[in-house]
Order: structure tokens, then C-alpha cells, then sequence
């Protein structure tokens, strides 16, 4: 059976515990005496909770306790001013449609998800808003600035060029839904200890969250996240349902499992938030950029304010002597958004590349020209050289693999009568950034290395790609290597979030191994070995049973002088029907330049499912409210479309792969974001080619394309 397993250097070093089941998520640990909450949520979206009747509940078999604000067990940080935005079961107010008021847990998953029907709740219910679009049209709504305007040279410069695009892009809010539902198990092993088993990006990150709500000392919380089932943002904090599973355990003192429902994953969790964009972009006859001006707008909560880099890359993209940048957030009566694939830039992308396309046909000019023409040499926002950039030759590299000289500058007429073609591309950049990160390194004398760092993996691959950073500069095969994550006891590393993990954990294993060497070389000369034998023979004959060294590693200053970035260039052909309006995205090259590539069966996964990801943005995934109720209409999976496999064509990938100087030792560059951020623009323009309609408004279902 084994051999039916064995990796190479390029297989993931779980892949064969998360195909045979032996991974272990964390609703899938049993804990003696293990109890299971199941959340009573709101079913109005504004007001006051007037009474619970929790009678008939509890007096339901196996119901072991209910918890609401009537009967909350006190949470030290909830007395303090500030700290949580939303303090879960700490009042009676409602801020949106779906928010958990109270948890029933029992001594089964069945007799808790039935006693929590039996809780009857009365509310006084109050006017509420849930209407992105009409609040931002609404000059009177709320409306808080999201960033600093930006500008550069003259404000809305485009209004007095010679070709002129003005145009409002919309998307609609989108949900996460990895696989794996959120949840956590707690339990507190004494007054002041405690044990969770989470779905977290950041292992740290939920047991500082954890020490300072629950004021105790964060070296006793123990934090286990060593397999996540997805993430995509939306586990980069801990929610509200997790403070009160803990709370529910601290009082029952027992362990309690809560995994909310595939519905619950719609309200509880954060989205992607909606946005509405206005681009303004001007341009010379001869297809020179000459005012780029965009004015954003996102959803936010009334409780809490979150915003993201929707303007980020217009700053910067393409060379224009005047940019001028807005965004502001509207508040609702919904739950608080959250980072999704691509924050804030694969909003803007959509906006940006879209206008981008739109003015190459203004100007009749290929867009792909277009866009090389306006390339900058220099990041004009920071005023700063690009670290590293070979967008020249990723545009050049894409366009040949996906046939671009069979594209057709007229739209619509490329296909047949029945399916038009068409062909479009877009950028994606995101920020390349390097935190600081510790890893633990053991080496034994029987050959093996141990790594360790309190990292997490959300499903990209990072136990692989540190594996081979370590093997290939310690000269150690893989399978001797072993690197364990997702344990908030290791050495402390930042959460997974913003594609940044590569470069910030895999340069402490890089660092950690140039020490290991270093001291191996020692030790081989205290024994007048040569520096080159083996250090198992080092080691032995130094009468140590192994070496362990902790590293810990931070960006190198210089970094600051620089513009980090990676790149992607996206390009699609689609087939449209005519008479359907049914787009199908029948091939895809997506174009990574992201320095160089560390491992290249998980980089193409991360690009691959990006471009999935970028296919359900484009046609399919918007999360509906019916405003009348604040209430979402689409929130299971029968409804909220996602790409299924007939949705997925070939995908082809191609990396640059070349080390960027200035990032890391290794000179890799983060990838998770770009794989996404532009996709859905590239659709769009593809669209475009294909019909001569131009869809503003995502996603691009068949009656925005046959309206008239
Ligand atoms: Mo991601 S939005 O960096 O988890």
C-alpha cells in the first residue's frame, strides 16, 4: 500500500494524509465527555430581543445548558471599553439578520440542533438597511471615508482628455464557503487553561485574541489548527461564535464543539464585502494615459468598520502623470465583511481593468498593446524602482500560449452563428510582503530533520514548499524532513493571510538551515573532519545525538526602498451563445510573475484554483438579500452558485520564475492573490470581444448579456 504513496520532490507532503483521511480537522477530534453547541440565531435584522423562552429547551433530553445575554458567564474583556466590536450575548441588540443570540448545547449534535428549535424568541424590531446600491445613490446615507483620497498631479485629469471612458462597475457580495465549516472545540482544563481546536489562518493569532478576551496568560491557551479545510480570508479572525463556545465550556467545564451550519457560513463569517466603482480614465489619441481617477465605494457593518485596498493598484498600475483616488464604506445592518481572495484589489482589478479594456476599443487599439504602452518604469505612488517586474514578458509569454493573434479587434465577429468567441486579458497585483517568523530546527543522527513553526496551513501547501527550501539547501531527501504547523506552541509565526507565508516563513527555514550548516562546519572542524562530510558522521563523532537551533528572521531593511509586487496576467477565451446569453470560459493561460517558484505542483494548484475562483467571480457566485427582510435568499450551495467541473476549462499556467533581489533569501515572491485578483476582468473583457456587450455588473449571467 505504502508504495502506492511514494512522493517525489514534487508531491505535497500531506497529500497523502488529506486523501486517506488520516488529516485530522478540527471538528473531527473526540474529546472525553465531549458536549456539542448548537447556535440560536436572529430572525430579524434590527431592534432589541424582548424576552427568550428558553423553558421548553431545556427541559428537552440531553440539553446540558443555554447561553444568551439573560444568563452570559462573564467575559473580562466584554466589561472593558473598546475590545470586541461585537460583544457576543453580552446585550439584547441586533445588528443583523442571522446574528447568534443564544447556544444550546446538549450532550448530542441531534438533541442540541433540536432543543435550539424550542427556543422562542420575542423582539421589539426597529427600521433597518441592507441595501448597498440605494445607499450609495442615496446622498443622505451614511457614508464613512475608507482610506485617505489620493492624488497625484491634477484631479480628474480624464475630463479633458482627448478620449474619454467613464464608467460604474458594481459587484455583488461574495462568500467564502471553503469546504471545511467554521467552528471551534474548547476546553478549559483548569480556571485559568485552556485548549481549543480551531479552524484558524492564525494559530497565534486566535490564542492572543483568546488571552486578551478572556484575560488570562496566553501561554495557557493551547491552540491546535493543524489542517484547515479552506480558508480564503474569512478565518483570518476569530468570530464572535468561537468567544462563546469558549464562554460555554468555561461554564459547563467541559469540552464544546460548535460547527455552524453552510447557511450560518453566509451571515457569521464575513464576505466578500459589494462594492460600486466609478473609473475615470482619459488617454491621447495616440494611446498614451494621461488621468486615471476612481472613486470606490464598499460595505461595511453598523458595529464595526471594515475597509480593504480597492483603490491600491490604480495608484500605481500603469503610468499616468495624474491619479486622483476615493473610497468610502456605507455601514448596514449586516454582519461585519472580511478579507476574501484578493482583498480589495480583486474589487478594484474588476473596475480598473475593465475601464482599461473599454479605452483600448475607444482608441481602436489591441488592449494588450495598450497596456504595455502605458507600462510604468517605477511605482509612481511610492516613488519608488518596482523590486522586480517582468510584466513585459508575462503579457508576451500569455498572449502566445493562448493564441492572441487569433483574436479578432472587432467584437463579435469571431465564432459561428450559434457561439461567438472571444478573447481578454487583465492584471492582477498584489502586495509582496515579508513579516517576521521564527522556525525550530532539530537534526538528528539518524538523518532526519525536524522543523517546527506555529504557522498554519489553509491549504496551499506550506509544509511542501518549506520542506523543499530545507531539503535542497541542506542536501536532506524530503521524506527525511518534517515539518510541523498549526500548534501555537511552536516558535510564534504570523498568520497565513495575504500571501505572504512563502516569504516570511520559508526565509526562517531558509536562515535556520544556513545556521544549522554553519554549525555543522563547526562541529566537523572541533573533530578535524573536513567541512564537507556528512553531518550525521559530524554529529557522531561529536557524541551529540542532535543539533536544534532557533531562527528567527525579519525583512531586510533595503526592502523599504523598493515597491514589492507580484504580477499576474490573466487571459481567457470564451465562448458566448448567442441566443442563451450562457458564457463558457473555454481556455485560460494564467501568467504568474512572482520571483522565483519554490514548489511547482502547489504554485500551479494556488494559480489554478485562483483561475476557479476568478471563473465563479465572473459568471456565477453573488450572495442575494431580499431587503424587504434583510435576509439572504441564496445562502446554501443549491442556490449560490460556485464553478462546478463543466464550468472549468483547461487551465494552463506559466511562472516567469525569476528571483526577485530584493524580497527573501529565496527570491520568491507570494502568489495566493494574484492567482484571483484581475480574473474576473478578463472574463468581462473576453465577453466583450465576443458580443460587443460590455457587462459592468458582476457576475455576468446570460441576461446581462442578451438585455438590449
Ligand atoms: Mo487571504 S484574503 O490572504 O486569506
Amino acid at each position: 500500500m505504502k508504495d502506492l504513496f511514494l512522493i517525489d520532490e514534487n508531491d505535497r507532503v500531506d497529500g497523502v494524509d488529506k486523501v486517506t483521511g488520516k488529516a485530522k480537522y478540527f471538528a473531527e477530534y473526540q474529546l472525553p465527555g465531549l458536549t456539542y453547541g448548537v447556535l440560536v440565531t436572529s430572525t430579524i435584522t434590527k431592534g432589541k430581543i424582548t424576552a427568550i423562552d428558553s423553558k421548553a429547551a431545556s427541559n428537552a433530553p440531553g440539553v446540558l445548558a443555554i447561553l444568551s445575554h439573560l444568563n452570559k458567564p462573564s467575559v473580562p474583556a466584554y466589561e472593558q471599553e473598546g475590545g470586541a466590536k461585537l460583544k457576543i450575548f453580552y446585550t439584547d441588540e441586533i445588528h443583523f439578520n442571522g446574528q447568534p443570540i443564544a447556544l444550546v448545547v446538549a450532550d448530542t449534535f441531534e438533541r442540541a440542533t433540536y432543543a435550539a428549535t424550542l427556543v422562542k424568541v420575542s423582539y421589539n424590531e426597529a427600521i433597518f438597511n441592507t441595501n448597498f446600491e440605494a445607499s450609495v445613490m442615496d446622498s443622505q446615507a451614511k457614508k464613512l471615508q475608507g482610506q485617505p483620497p489620493y492624488k497625484r498631479g491634477i484631479e480628474n485629469a480624464y475630463k479633458t482628455a482627448d478620449v474619454q471612458v467613464e464608467q460604474v462597475y458594481t459587484i455583488p457580495i461574495e462568500t467564502h464557503n471553503p469546504m471545511e465549516l467554521h467552528g471551534i472545540i474548547a476546553d478549559w482544563k483548569a480556571d485559568d487553561k485552556l485548549t481549543v481546536y480551531a479552524k484558524t489562518q492564525g494559530v497565534k493569532s486566535t490564542q492572543n485574541t483568546l488571552a486578551n478576551t478572556f484575560k488570562i496568560p496566553a501561554e495557557n491557551i493551547q491552540v491546535n489548527s493543524e489542517f484547515v479545510g479552506g480558508g480564503f480570508g474569512m478565518a483570518l479572525r476569530t468570530w464572535p461564535l468561537e468567544i462563546a463556545t469558549v464562554m460555554a465550556s468555561k461554564q459547563l467545564k467541559k469540552p464544546v464543539k460548535l460547527v455552524i451550519t453552510r447557511n450560518q457560513m453566509f451571515t457569521m463569517v464575513g464576505n466578500r464585502p459589494a462594492a460600486y466603482q466609478k473609473i475615470g480614465l482619459g488617454a491621447t489619441k495616440e494611446g498614451k494615459i494621461t488621468g486615471i481617477s476612481h472613486t470606490a465605494f464598499g460595505q461595511t457593518s453598523t458595529y464595526e468598520t471594515f475597509t480593504e485596498g480597492v483603490v491600491g493598484m490604480t495608484k500605481f498600475m500603469y503610468d499616468s502623470p495624474n491619479v486622483n483616488t476615493n473610497y468610502y464604506v456605507v455601514p448596514l445592518d449586516m454582519g461585519v465583511p472580511i478579507w476574501m481572495r484578493g482583498p480589495g484589489e480583486a474589487t478594484g482589478a474588476f473596475a480598473l481593468e475593465s475601464a482599461i479594456d473599454e479605452m483600448a476599443y475607444a482608441l481602436n487599439m489591441d488592449p494588450l498593446e495598450f497596456r504595455v504602452k502605458n507600462d510604468p518604469e517605477k511605482d509612481l505612488a511610492q516613488n519608488k524602482p518596482f523590486s522586480s517586474k517582468n510584466v513585459k514578458e508575462a503579457y508576451a509569454l500569455g498572449a502566445e500560449k493562448i493564441g492572441w493573434t487569433n483574436r479578432k479587434q472587432q467584437p463579435g465577429s469571431n465564432g459561428d452563428g450559434s457561439w461567438k468567441i472571444g478573447y481578454g486579458v487583465s492584471v492582477g497585483v498584489f502586495n509582496a510582503g515579508r513579516g517576521k517568523a521564527s522556525v525550530k530546527g532539530v537534526l538528528n543522527t539518524d538523518g532526519r530533520l525536524l522543523l517546527q513553526s506555529a504557522v498554519s496551513d489553509i491549504g496551499p501547501g506550506t509544509g511542501t514548499a518549506m520542506t523543499l527550501i530545507a531539503s535542497r539547501l541542506m542536501g536532506i531527501r524530503v521524506e527525511k524532513i518534517t515539518f510541523e504547523l498549526g500548534d501555537s506552541s511552536l516558535p510564534p509565526a504570523p498568520s497565513q493571510g495575504g500571501s505572504s507565508t512563502l516569504s516570511t516563513v520559508g526565509s526562517a527555514v531558509n536562515d535556520l538551515c544556513v545556521a544549522l550548516k554553519k554549525q555543522i562546519t563547526e562541529l566537523a572542524a572541533k573533530v578535524n573532519m573536513e567541512a564537507n562530510a556528512h553531518f550525521t558522521e559530524v554529529l557522531q563523532k561529536n557524541n551529540l545525538p542532535s543539533i536544534e537551533i532557533t531562527q528567527q528572521s525579519q525583512a531586510n531593511p533595503e526592502a523599504k526602498n523598493y515597491a514589492i509586487y507580484s504580477f499576474s496576467i490573466h487571459f481567457v477565451q470564451v465562448k458566448v451563445h448567442q441566443l442563451t446569453g450562457v458564457v463558457k470560459v473555454s481556455k485560460v493561460v494564467s501568467v504568474a510573475d512572482s520571483g522565483k517558484i519554490i514548489s511547482p505542483k502547489t504554485a500551479r494548484s494556488q494559480m489554478v484554483g485562483g483561475a476557479v475562483g476568478g471563473i465563479g467571480m465572473a459568471l456565477t457566485e453573488e450572495a442575494i438579500l431580499d431587503h424587504r427582510y434583510g435576509k439572504y435568499i441564496n445562502n446554501n450551495f443549491g442556490d449560490y452558485h460556485v464553478p462546478v467541473h463543466a464550468d472549468v476549462p483547461e487551465i494552463e499556467t506559466i511562472f516567469i520564475d525569476k528571483p526577485d533581489p530584493i524580497i527573501n533569501p529565496m527570491g520568491a515572491k507570494g502568489m495566493g492573490e494574484i492567482a484571483l485578483i484581475g480574473f474576473s476582468a478578463a472574463v468581462a473583457n473576453a465577453v466583450f470581444n465576443a458580443t460587443g456587450k460590455r457587462v459592468r455588473s458582476l457576475p455576468i449571467t446570460p441576461d446581462k448579456i442578451l438585455e438590449a
